[in-house]
């Protein structure tokens, strides 16, 4: 399942993930710059966001509760922002395209 990145800077980078991955840990794994993940995955740091791109939000699904509260204390929060830690792969997000927001918090 690949998932392209686009940095802040227009950088797009891609990685790949098995099914249950996060985009988070696919991200990392692809050396994508800007997200920064410090609470490994628990939804509770909000330095993993991202802005999915329009056409995916339908597949990707909107963010949790909890999610969008900790969501709110981004400069950058937008309507289709998610913390990657938080999208798991399906097939159906094979082509994925989430952009990184210039700065994490
Ligand atoms: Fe901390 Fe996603 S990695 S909220």
């Amino acid at each position: 399942i690949r998932v392209t990145y686009i940095e802040a800077d227009g950088t797009e980078r891609t990685g790949e993930g098995k099914p249950n991955f996060s985009v988070m840990e696919v991200a990392q794994s692809a050396g994508v710059e800007g997200i920064i993940a410090e609470c490994g995955g628990a939804c509770s740091c909000a330095t993993c966001h991202v802005l999915v791109d329009p056409a995916w939000m339908d597949a990707v699904g909107a963010a949790t509760e909890v999610e969008t509260e900790l969501l709110e204390f981004s400069e950058y929060v937008a309507p289709n922002s998610r913390l990657s830690c938080q999208i798991s792969l399906t097939q159906a997000l094979d082509g994925l395209v989430v952009r990184v927001p210039p700065k994490q918090g």
